[in-house]
């Protein structure tokens, strides 16, 4: 007798099979739209690397937010583009700095309808672009640029922002900020904390929709590219720390690191697909070089699947339109 075929094909065989089967499900509200806010504009400005993706005023957030929430996404996470920067970023700490401004006015834009977050790092307000204030010798100062993020916290907690972005890969930044938020009295500030972020070339495009005035890099606080294992040992100690949420960063191209962390996390794991990821799909997408669609969405389900509960990615509202679109259906 010869070995009966073992056929995994039957489960393939029809549109409401394979849904059936499907391992990995996407929903609006595991998605999370970062949008970046810009100083002194009263109308919206497209970002050359990043095509469909804007700089907004004040006003056409307010519209995105609204729209956002509309398609029943999770949250939205806010970036300020300041229009003047110095050494120790002092727009990140004042009330009246856009991110500031930009998280009151959307908090009152949407309420609860979503969940408001905002960047917690000093890149986008030093006049050097690092991600912290810098020792006399230029290296990144770790302890004295907790002592900003710390103020930085306050002023985004009493701004009304839900949950603080921890961006800036400096050691004990996940203590500090926490310590410091309970100590006013904002227990209930959530902290997610960007854990494994990897020193990327894909974070190329963002740079300029923030406008950064890096110049160099940021190897000396960001993660070896190369790293698997630290990643998790950064999960872990973020963790530890009392982070709510962790977070791999950049997603696509660290699938493997998100598997690891998705396997020892006690707390949600999110990741964060980024610009360059998305400059890519659109990119070969505009060319007629793959199906935009369905690379869309092959790419942020991808993600999931390695272990994400939830994704940061540029097309949120556009995914979240589609899928509503097909459950009308
Ligand atoms: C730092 C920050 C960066 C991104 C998010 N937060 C850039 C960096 O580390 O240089 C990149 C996001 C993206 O590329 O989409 N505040």
């Amino acid at each position: 007798m010869t070995t009966p075929i073992i056929r995994p094909r039957r489960l393939r065989a029809t549109p409401a099979l394979r849904r059936l089967a499907s391992e990995t499900h996407l929903h609006p509200s595991q998605l999370v739209l970062p949008l970046f806010v810009r100083e002194g504009i009263d109308k919206a400005v497209p970002i050359v690397s990043m095509p469909g993706v804007m700089q907004h005023s004040i006003d056409s957030a307010k519209r995105a937010v609204a729209e956002a929430a509309e398609a029943g996404i999770g949250g939205v996470m806010l970036f300020g583009v300041p229009t003047v920067r110095d050494a120790i970023g002092s727009g990140a700490t004042d009330p009246r700095g856009i991110l500031n401004v930009a998280t009151r006015a959307l908090v009152d834009e949407v309420g609860d309808a979503l969940v408001v977050q905002t960047d917690l790092c000093l890149d986008e307000f030093t006049d050097h672009g690092h991600c912290g204030v810098l020792a006399v010798d230029g290296s990144v100062d770790n302890d004295a640029t907790l002592i900003r993020y710390n103020d930085m916290a306050l002023a985004q907690a009493a701004a009304g922002s839900q949950l603080l972005g921890l961006s800036g890969m400096m050691d004990g930044q996940v203590a500090a900020v926490r310590e410091t938020l309970d100590a006013a009295g904002y227990e209930d500030t959530a902290l997610l904390a960007y854990s494994a972020k990897y020193a990327s070339a894909f974070y190329g495009p963002f740079r300029d929709a923030v406008e950064s005035t890096l110049e160099g890099d940021r190897r000396t606080y960001q993660l070896n590219p190369g790293n698997r294992r630290e990643g998790v040992r950064e999960a872990e100690i973020d963790i530890a720390e009392g982070a709510d949420v962790v977070m791999v960063k950049p997603a696509g191209v660290y699938l493997d690191v998100l598997s690891d962390v998705a396997a020892m996390s006690s707390v949600p794991v999110w990741a964060y697909q980024v610009s360059g990821e998305y400059a890519m799909i659109e990119a070969a997408a505009a060319q007629g070089w793959i199906d935009r669609k369905r690379s869309i969405e092959e790419s942020v389900l991808s993600i999931r699947r390695a272990g994400a509960d939830a994704v940061l990615t540029y097309w949120a509202t556009e995914l979240a339109t589609w899928m509503n679109e097909e459950t009308a259906r």
